[in-house]
């Protein structure tokens, strides 16, 4: 009886990772109809930094601004897309020189991507970016290495707890593993964001360090954008090959 549990169990599991679509994991299965991921490309930057702080920075935890008063996310959102703009924006390629006419300088610099999800009216609803960066490695030594990095993931309000910003985290680790070939993912998390931390355990991160002299921002009630003291934890997932990495992934 044990046996053929286990074999429907197996049949099953296999079943739902072959068939799904890249991107979409379980969460598939509840999400709205018309519901997109798909990749920034470089653009829709600050369509997109406009609605991380609407989703991300209202109600930052932490912080003790229900609402963001105008002037605060009037300076949020000049913030976060000129942010955005850094990190995600395609720069010019280094060595575009002998590219013709106007292929000159339009080769894609694919190290930093940022993935958005977008509903019915093609409206972004939720994000996260991706990026080869210097991780820390907290040893003592201030010594660092070169690998991907997940951040900036928000859900707007009205659509979370769907499996939303599972999918968005798969298909960050898809970028960071298919078409930049890494093995391991990482990102930084504040420790008192303990919705974010049970997400990330779900999905398999691991805490690797914490760092108690971090500093953030965060709206305060009454209309100030101040400086405060944090925690950051630092995670890290497998993503790579594995046993079935290959097959299912
Ligand atoms: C898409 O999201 C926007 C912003 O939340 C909302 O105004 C719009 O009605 C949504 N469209 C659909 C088709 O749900």
């Amino acid at each position: 009886m044990r046996t053929i549990l286990l074999a429907y169990l197996a049949i099953c599991i296999t079943t739902t990772a072959a068939f799904a679509p890249p991107a979409f994991g379980l969460g598939a299965l509840f999400r709205p109809p018309n519901i997109k991921i798909i990749k920034s490309d470089g653009i829709r930057l600050e369509e997109a930094g406009k609605f991380f702080v609407d989703a991300f920075w209202t109600g930052k935890v932490g912080g003790g601004a229900d609402t963001l008063s105008p002037k605060q996310a009037f300076q949020l959102e000049r913030q976060q897309v000129a942010e955005f703009n850094k990190r995600y924006r395609r720069r010019a390629a280094k060595q575009s020189g002998r590219l013709p006419g106007n292929y000159a300088g339009q080769s894609l610099d694919s190290s930093s991507e940022l993935v958005l999800c977008v509903n019915g009216s093609d409206e972004v609803i939720g994000c996260a970016g991706v990026e080869v960066s210097r991780i820390k490695k907290m040893d003592g030594y201030d010594s660092s290495f070169s690998g991907p990095l997940m951040s900036n993931l928000a859900i707007s309000r009205k659509y979370r707890r769907k499996g939303l910003a599972e999918d968005l985290v798969k298909a960050a680790e898809n970028i960071a593993r298919r078409e930049w070939g890494y093995d391991d993912c990482y990102l930084y998390v504040e420790k008192r964001n303990t919705p974010a931390i049970k997400l990330y355990q779900k999905l398999g991160y691991k805490s690797i360090w914490e760092d108690d002299s971090a500093t953030t921002l965060l709206p305060t009630g009454d209309g100030r954008i101040a400086n405060g003291k944090t925690t950051i934890v630092c995670m890290k997932k497998r993503i790579g090959a594995g046993l079935f990495g290959n097959l299912f992934g």
